[in-house]
């Protein structure tokens, strides 16, 4: 019998499968494909503390095996959340992960303290590329890293992951801060920044001129950022950029993750997180592997 669960900061996932905020919604959409419950864990739309419309479309354009998107944070608020998705989310038998994205250190220490442990995990998102304030404005300089990280664990219930962008000279160094500060875990990465331009009519593709990269063109990179964090940083991470099956989830968890999110690939093919949880039960199998926690950090570096 294969165990499957893993621990995360204290929290025992019963399987490594998560989703990557901002690909799943709050999940009204994909549990008509399938029950939520098959999950380690959701982790929901970027919450901010009051409605937020995003930014100016067009805000998600194509590219060679990826998605550029901008979509700056849209959500319909803390309050909305608690009383319509968070009830709803409730009825399935998996973790929650609040991903929180105010703009300011306030904000997010508000929000925290107003979830409480109504959630099972807040993910902190100090990498979004997309807005001017906050974002990734407190993921590219570790001393505001460690601050912001600072601050919000005191207001936070339950474990507090940080993610983190990877849009930075060096990812470490960011990280290390975020444990400094309190983190108990990390989640990484987010998207990396990229530009469109149609060369017709000489306008980028996203109004916002600029957009996060994501998708299975980034993957060798966020191996290679969880590898490197996992390995000196000692804490649990979750894994994530173009995971589109078992294969690719198993190739993190030997970088070193506790856990994979599922992100672009909901976008494509509405069963994909399901798909990964079941293709890395096969792969586990078929090798004769009792445990998921067996293979993580196992990569054979040289
Ligand atoms: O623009 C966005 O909503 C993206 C958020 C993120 O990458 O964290």
């Amino acid at each position: 019998m294969l165990d499957f669960s893993v621990n995360l900061a204290g929290v025992t996932l019963k399987n490594p499968i998560v989703t990557a905020s901002g690909t799943f919604a709050n999940g009204r959409e994909i549990s008509e494909y399938y029950d939520l419950s098959e999950l380690g864990a959701v982790c929901v739309k970027a919450i901010t503390l009051e409605p937020k419309q995003g930014n100016r479309p067009p805000r998600i354009a194509e590219t060679a095996s990826g998605i550029l998107n901008s979509v700056g944070l849209q959500n319909g608020g803390l309050e909305f959340f608690m009383r319509n998705e968070l009830p709803n989310l409730r009825r399935y038998d998996t973790k929650i992960i609040a991903n929180i994205s105010g703009s300011t250190i306030e904000e997010n220490c508000e929000i925290a303290k107003r979830l409480g442990d109504s959630v099972d995990l807040v993910e902190l998102n100090i990498s979004c590329p997309n807005v001017k304030h906050g974002g990734a404005a407190f993921g590219s300089d570790a001393a505001v890293a460690r601050e912001i990280t600072l601050r919000v664990k005191e207001q936070c219930k339950v474990p507090l992951i940080v993610k983190l962008s990877p849009n930075v000279t060096d990812i470490t160094a960011i990280a290390h801060a975020a444990r400094e500060g309190g983190a108990d875990a990390l989640s990484l990465i987010n998207t990396l920044l990229g530009m469109k331009i149609d060369v017709h009519t000489r306008r980028p593709v996203l109004a916002n001129n600029t957009g996060g990269l994501s998708g299975p063109a980034i993957k060798p990179v966020a191996v290679r950022m969880v590898w490197q964090v996992a390995r000196t940083v000692g804490l649990p991470v979750i894994g994530m950029g173009g995971v589109r099956s078992g294969e690719d989830a198993a190739e993190f968890l030997l970088a070193g993750a506790s856990a994979v999110a599922v992100g672009t690939a909901n976008l494509v093919t509405p069963t994909a997180a399901l798909d990964v949880k079941r293709g890395l039960a096969r792969y586990l199998e078929e090798r004769g592997i009792r445990s998921a926690a067996e293979i993580i950090g196992a990569v054979k570096a040289y």
